[in-house]
């Protein structure tokens, strides 16, 4: 059954968002998303509307019971933005879509919490597990018995070991990888390219091959 879909944000990565879901025509109609500032490019190709500012959203998502929501604010690196926003949601009791982009392949016995964004080209394998609130950007490979935290956003291109953590909040930067059975901390950041072959502590940004702490 089709259910009906409200972005939050207009940016960049809610562009992409909209694309991943028109991708399954068959589960969401999207109804518009939702920002405080115009967003000519988003409703030009995504011919979205915007139903007005997150505040209003809000007020929507208690009335509309039927509506579902997703994040479609990225960030680069650790950031308490989207959380915040998760959290302001939360309090209005609306529901969290996970939206997977058509030709994502994602193992059966995978699981995918709420409000998960899997984009083009994403394959997770079997026996993984993604927290809420994560993202998959394009082309990412996330093996089997990896577990994701919420909140965790894993870049284009990069590939996560069998049997990694990545912990909640941590980023994953654009084409690294990160070793089997390696932990990667909360709120950690691997830089672009890198290569993780140790466990990254909490809260560090870490670049290179191997990859190495960033000095301050
Ligand atoms: C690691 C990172 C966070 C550092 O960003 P920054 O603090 O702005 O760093 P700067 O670009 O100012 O570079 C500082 C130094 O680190 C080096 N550096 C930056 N990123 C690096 C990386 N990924 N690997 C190795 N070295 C890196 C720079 O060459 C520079 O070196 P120098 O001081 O010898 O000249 C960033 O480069 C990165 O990897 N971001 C992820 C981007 C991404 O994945 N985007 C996804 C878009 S979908």
């Amino acid at each position: 059954m089709r259910e009906k879909l409200i972005i939050i944000g207009g940016g960049e990565h809610a562009r992409v968002v909209a694309e991943a879901a028109h991708s399954r025509p068959d589960l969401w109609d999207l109804q518009g998303f939702v920002e405080r500032k115009p967003c000519p490019r988003m409703e030009q190709e995504s011919g979205l509307a915007c139903l007005g500012t997150d505040e209003d959203a809000s007020f929507l998502a208690c009335a509309a019971t039927s509506t579902w929501f997703v994040l479609g604010v990225g960030g680069i690196g650790p950031s308490t933005i989207r959380r915040d926003l998760i959290r302001r949601y939360a309090a209005a009791g609306n529901k969290w879509a996970s939206i997977i982009h058509s030709t994502a392949h994602v193992s059966p016995s995978a699981t995918v919490g709420k409000g998960v964004v899997i984009l083009s080209g994403v394959v997770v394998n079997c026996g993984a597990a993604l927290g809420d609130h994560c993202v998959i950007n394009s082309g990412a490979v996330i093996e089997h018995d990896v577990l994701v935290g919420s909140f965790v956003q894993v870049s284009t291109g990069s590939v996560i070991g069998g049997g990694a953590v990545l912990e909640e909040d941590c980023y994953v930067g654009l084409g690294a990888r990160v070793r089997d059975h390696v932990t990667v901390g909360s709120g950690a950041m691997v830089g672009m390219g890198a290569a993780v072959v140790a466990t990254v502590p909490m809260g560090l940004t870490v670049v290179g091959v191997p990859a190495k702490v960033r000095k301050q």
